[in-house]
C-alpha cells in the first residue's frame, strides 16, 4: 500500500476550516467538496490514459484521453456521498457505484448494507471515497470487495486519517495494488474510535 499526504497551503486551509466546530453545515459540505477536488488532483495522477491524434485550428497533433475501461468512482455511504462531486469534477465520465456501510459505534466493526457496483471489475481502476480513516475497518472491508471483484488498482481519497488505521491497511492489504491519498495524518484514535483531534463525525457535520 502506497500513502499520499497531499502537502499544499490550500488543503492544509480548507482542512483548518473544516476541523473547526464553528464551521456549519452547508460551509462543511462547500469546503469538504472543493478540498475532494484538490486530492483528486493527486490521486488521478496514474489515471490511465491513451494516445489519441487530433487536428487543432491549424495542425494534426496527438493527445490523450482517458483510458478504456472508464474509471470507477464509489462513494462510501453515508458520508463518502459528500466527496462524489467534488470528485466527478475533475473525472466526469468515470462510472460511479456504491457501498454502504456502517460501523457500530461500540465495537467498531464495520458491515456493508448496501451494494451497488458492477459485478466485474476487471482492469478497472477504482477510487473509494471515504472522508475519514480511522481504525481502517471500512476501507479494509470495502477495498476488499473491490479486490475480489477484480479491480486491479484501487485509490482511497480520504480527508483524514489515523495512523492506527493507516497501519491496518498497510498490514490487512499488504502487496494489494493500493494507494491512500489524505490531507493529514492526524495524532491517534481515541477510545470511542474518533480522530484526533480529527474533525468530529464527518457524516453528522455533513448531513446531521
Ligand atoms: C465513519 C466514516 C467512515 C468510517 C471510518 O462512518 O465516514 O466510513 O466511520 O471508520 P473506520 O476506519 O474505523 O472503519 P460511519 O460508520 O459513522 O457512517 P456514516 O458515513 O453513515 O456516518
Amino acid at each position: 500500500m502506497r500513502l499520499h499526504v497531499v502537502d499544499h497551503p490550500l488543503v492544509a486551509h480548507k482542512l483548518t476550516t473544516l476541523r473547526d466546530q464553528r464551521t456549519d453545515s452547508a460551509t462543511f459540505r462547500r469546503l469538504a467538496d472543493e478540498l475532494v477536488t484538490l486530492l483528486a488532483y493527486e490521486a488521478t495522477r496514474d489515471v490511465r490514459t491513451e494516445a489519441v491524434d487530433i487536428q487543432t485550428p491549424v495542425a494534426r497533433t496527438t493527445g490523450v484521453k482517458l483510458a478504456r475501461p472508464r474509471p470507477l468512482v464509489v462513494p462510501i455511504l453515508r458520508a463518502g456521498l459528500g466527496m462524489l462531486d467534488g470528485m466527478m469534477r475533475l473525472l466526469p465520465t468515470a462510472e460511479v457505484g456504491f457501498l454502504g456501510m456502517i460501523r457500530n459505534e461500540e465495537t467498531l466493526q464495520a458491515s456493508t448494507y448496501a451494494t451497488r457496483m458492477p459485478e466485474d471489475l476487471s482492469g478497472r481502476q477504482v477510487y473509494v471515497l471515504d472522508p475519514m480513516l480511522a481504525t481502517g475497518g471500512t476501507l479494509v472491508a470495502a477495498i476488499r470487495e473491490l479486490i475480489e471483484r477484480g479491480a486491479d488498482d484501487v485509490t482511497a481519497v480520504v480527508l483524514l486519517a489515523a495512523p492506527e488505521g493507516v497501519e491496518v491497511m498497510e498490514r490487512e492489504l499488504a502487496g494489494t495494488p493500493v494507494t491512500v491519498v489524505t490531507a493529514a495524518v492526524d495524532d491517534h484514535l481515541n477510545e470511542h474510535g474518533y480522530i484526533i483531534p480529527g474533525l468530529g463525525d464527518a457524516g453528522d457535520r455533513l448531513y446531521g
